[in-house]
């Protein structure tokens, strides 16, 4: 799909349920994937299998994540008939990377480039060849950067003058309790991480628990200040 009045459907899909903003983008776009990592996302692959039996689902693996996440992410693969394909970064410009600065420079000098090459430029390679992907971001998942994103937009981080890239975010309106209640309800699996304290989880080296009192993303990239805390996967989040 070429042409798409994003304000007209940004406008028809706002505070509509993720059943109903699934959807519409999987009617309006064949070319459309959903972003896999997390407790949210699976939540979307179980809602979007209902609705369309070959869903496209993808996952970056960056190599650095926790072999919890890895078993999860067979888990869902076991659970569900859909492919996940797995995302790796180029492999030049990562030996590179981590033969000048080592595997833990992110520690001294901030996550952006090393998630620039592992989950980044991954990811920008996929979209190019999608009109359309599904993410599970929601906004209180941060008071800093995720609070005006909307259900549908136009992705300005990965579009480019020859290719239009649109971004929907059906979960956006949901708390942390629905997307749990959801997944108890229909037994849908998840990280096993989440059972020893974990909620927001990313690569093993930045992710740590969070105590019960703390924000689920006070364990992801804890040493930055949470005006950062966007690996670049969603970097449209940190303008304005
Ligand atoms: S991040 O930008 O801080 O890492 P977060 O973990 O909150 O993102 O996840 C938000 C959404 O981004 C997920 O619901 C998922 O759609 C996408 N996402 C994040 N990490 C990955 C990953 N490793 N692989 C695929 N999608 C991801
Ligand atoms: Fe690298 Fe950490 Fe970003 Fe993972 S989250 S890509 S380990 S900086």
């Amino acid at each position: 799909m070429s042409t798409i009045d994003i304000e007209a459907l940004q406008s028809e899909l706002s505070h509509k349920s993720p059943r109903i903003i699934l959807k519409k983008a999987l009617a309006l776009f064949d070319n459309i994937a959903i972003s896999f990592s997390g407790a949210e996302d699976v939540v979307l692959i179980d809602m979007a299998l209902a609705v369309k039996k070959d869903i496209a689902v993808f996952c970056l693996d960056t190599g650095r994540l926790h072999p919890e996440t890895y078993r999860y992410i067979e888990k869902v693969r076991k659970h569900y008939p859909i492919e996940i394909e797995l995302l790796t970064p180029d492999r030049d410009v990562l030996d590179a990377f981590v033969k000048s600065k080592g595997l833990f420079s992110f520690y001294e000098d901030g996550h952006h480039e090393c998630c620039g090459i592992r989950k980044v430029e991954p990811l920008s390679r996929k979209v190019a060849q999608l009109d359309a992907w599904i993410t599970g971001q929601r906004k209180d998942q941060s008071a800093d950067t995720r609070q005006h994103i909307p259900e549908v937009q136009l992705d300005t981080t990965f579009s480019t003058a020859e290719h239009t890239l649109v971004k929907f975010n059906p979960l956006l309106n949901w708390s942390s309790a629905q997307v749990w209640d959801y997944i108890e309800a229909y037994q849908v699996p998840y990280n096993e991480l989440h059972s020893r304290g974990f909620i927001s989880i990313g690569c093993e080296p930045c992710t740590r628990a969070v105590l019960p009192n703390e924000h689920e993303r006070a364990g992801r990239w804890w040493w930055e200040a949470e005006t950062k805390k966007e690996c670049g996967l969603h970097a449209g989040n940190l303008k304005g």
